[in-house]
């Protein structure tokens, strides 16, 4: 998501390590910049859309003077890239300025509540309600420090915030929730920054803020206390030992690694949907006649795993489509009475924006769910989803397909209570269980990561994989096999497996590994039946399965395991991430970059 830099420093201007540090998180990816510098009491702010040469240029960045200062790059969120929503962030009275990376849920209450205090507002972000509530806090005399821990306290959702102010020109004021923040200190300094890599030149002396903790920072080092009593923390400088591009995967050795791993947060950003337009999406979709799915390739697996979804809890039938072939499938019957919901992660993909133009031309409805704020899908969609996964590098989709998913599911969950079609008992049983998918996610990384790292060794020579799921997990085993193709390069087929009798048997012979997705749930009795018959060919079987299957894993050679209590529809997400995982370690054993793919882009933006 944002990168944020911020320092004070003894010797030399702190824009040049301002934007020497942004340049170092360019990597997370942007739309634009900002930078505010403290001098003489005085607050400066210069900002816009663009390139960090760009921006510098433009807005004469270098002639900032001041030796505190702090500096941003946007991933847009809430409100397009534009200069007026790019931050800094200005309080009322031009005295505060804040950069934020994070999403606050709750600022359209607190938005109101300022307007009614006559507060006016200039973008439309949910960043801004941050600095007007401290200076409204400020009106109660008990300085910035008091002020800021009031208003981190009314804050619901995440972040990381970078406070400078007039009011104390000498210090710089940070805090975290879930939105990651590291403080560093030389002999020149303090900084902060959203990661690592962007203070590496100047220190390795680091001290990792945790969530709802605020530090203090000043020339002499920084004090840190929590935010909910405002208690003093204990926090010594641990020592950073990796080289900068290590550090720019947070030690990681691949994007696609750090973004498998990143999936806990991504998921939990992606329970924070806006209200306004989760209800809008939904009125919308319960309209239509008929409801087309439609996205490629790792978006299209998203879209076939939300179709189960919705037609078991929201009782709607929707046909997912790939885009590719949207127009000749469904081009002459679509039209004013069809919903047509797109999907893509960069929102830039060329099939899936000619099947929304052709929806749009034939008058269908077209929404969105996409990555990319400002992107073309956020233009032409009537109403539109933010996925809220953050940047994603690694050419395969990884937090892609997981916040897609979790994004579809809530929609299904407030159409089908929209529709009546669950009982207040079982929604609030699937709202209980969707709110663990992050922490079922966290505990599937923590305890089979190394047995996939073994299992990518057993497994490293295998010619041929065939993936097979029932039900829902067809869609898993699907987005399983694309992993494994993409960056592995190995042949491999993935079906339904109740299909698997009707061709794809045939290529069984001793040793052909066969993944087997089987969570717990109504297609558990069939896929066991479909183990057996591979199992009989002399297929090996890796299967992923909930923990404690043992009828499962005594038909299998190797089994990873799920934590217990999912339901079947809330099953992709967890299940998909051995497979991820599984397929990134082989690719690394083959000595292929899982990073950049041969013959793949990230974003496929011709026909
Ligand atoms: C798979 C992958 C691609 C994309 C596809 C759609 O790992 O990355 O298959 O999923 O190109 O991209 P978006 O979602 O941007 O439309």
């Amino acid at each position: 998501m944002c990168g944020i830099f911020g320092c004070i420093i003894r010797d030399g201007q702190a824009v040049k390590l301002i934007t020497d540090g942004l340049k170092r998180l360019e990597y997370r990816g942007y739309d634009s910049i900002g930078v505010a510098t403290l001098l003489d009491g005085e607050l400066h702010v210069r900002k816009d859309m663009g390139k960090l040469e760009e921006v510098v240029e433009g807005q004469r960045v270098n002639e900032m003077m001041g030796s505190i200062g702090m500096g941003h790059t946007r991933w847009a969120t809430h409100g397009a890239p534009s200069m007026v929503n790019a931050h800094p962030h200005m309080d009322g009275s031009g005295n505060i300025a804040l950069i934020h990376n994070g999403v606050i849920e709750n600022y359209m209450e607190l938005k109101e509540e300022l307007i009614e205090k006559g507060h006016t507002f200039v973008s439309r972000t949910d960043t801004e309600v941050i600095p007007h509530l401290i200076e409204e806090e400020l009106k109660s005399d008990i300085g910035m420090k008091g002020a800021i821990l009031r208003v981190l306290r009314r804050l619901k959702g995440s972040y990381a915030v970078v406070v400078l102010s007039t009011h104390e020109p000498n210090r710089i004021f940070c805090a975290r929730h879930e939105s990651p923040l590291v403080i560093g200190v030389s002999d020149n300094g303090t900084f902060c920054a959203s990661d690592v890599p962007a203070m590496l030149p100047y220190t390795n002396q680091v001290a990792y803020l945790r969530n709802g903790e605020m530090a203090v920072m000043s020339l002499d080092g920084y004090e840190i206390v929590k935010v909910i009593d405002g208690s003093a923390v204990e926090r010594d400088l641990e020592e950073i030992t990796w080289s900068l591009e290590m550090a720019e995967k947070q030690g990681y050795t691949h994007f696609m690694l750090k973004e498998i791993y990143e999936q806990p947060h991504s998921l939990r950003n992606g329970l924070r949907l806006q209200e306004q337009y989760l209800n809008l999406l939904t009125q919308f979709l319960d309209m239509g006649k008929e409801v087309l799915l439609t996205a490629a390739g790792t978006s299209y697996h998203s879209c076939l795993a939300a179709s189960y979804i919705f037609s078991k809890l929201s009782r709607l039938t929707t046909i997912p489509v790939v885009s590719s072939e949207f127009i000749e499938r469904y081009g002459s019957t679509v039209g004013i009475d069809s919903i047509v919901l797109a999907v893509s992660q960069s929102g830039e993909t060329y099939d899936t924006l000619k099947a929304i133009d052709h929806a749009r031309m034939r008058a269908g409805t077209v929404l969105g769910i996409t990555n990319t704020v400002g992107s073309t899908m956020t233009r032409v969609s009537r109403a539109y989803l933010i996925q809220q996964s953050g940047p994603e590098i690694g050419v395969a989709a990884t937090k892609t397909f997981t916040s897609q998913v979790m994004v579809l599911t809530q929609l299904a969950m407030r159409l089908a209570k929209q529709r009546g079609k669950l009982s207040q008992d079982e929604l609030d049983e699937y709202e209980k269980k969707l709110k663990l998918i992050p922490d079922w996610v966290e505990t599937v990384i923590e305890n089979s990561a190394e047995a996939i790292e073994a299992l990518a060794e057993k497994y490293q020579d295998e010619k041929l994989f065939l993936f097979l799921g029932r039900g829902i997990s067809t869609a898993t085993a699907l987005e399983g096999r694309l992993k494994l193709l993409e960056i592995t390069y190995v042949p491999s087929l993935a079906y339904p497996a109740g299909e698997s009798k009707h061709g794809p048997i045939s290529i069984i012979e001793d040793d052909v590994a066969c993944v087997f997705v089987c969570p717990r749930g109504e297609t558990h009795a069939h896929i066991i039946g479909s183990i057996m018959e591979m199992k009989a060919r002399g297929a090996r079987i890796i299967s992923i399965c909930e923990e404690g299957d043992e009828e499962v894993k005594r038909l299998s050679d190797d089994a990873i395991e799920i934590p217990k209590g999912i339901p079947e529809e809330l099953s992709p997400v967890p299940y998909v991430v051995p497979l991820q995982l599984l397929s990134y370690h082989l690719a690394v054993l083959k000595g292929l970059d899982p990073d950049m793919p041969r013959n793949l882009a990230k974003s496929v933006t011709v026909p």
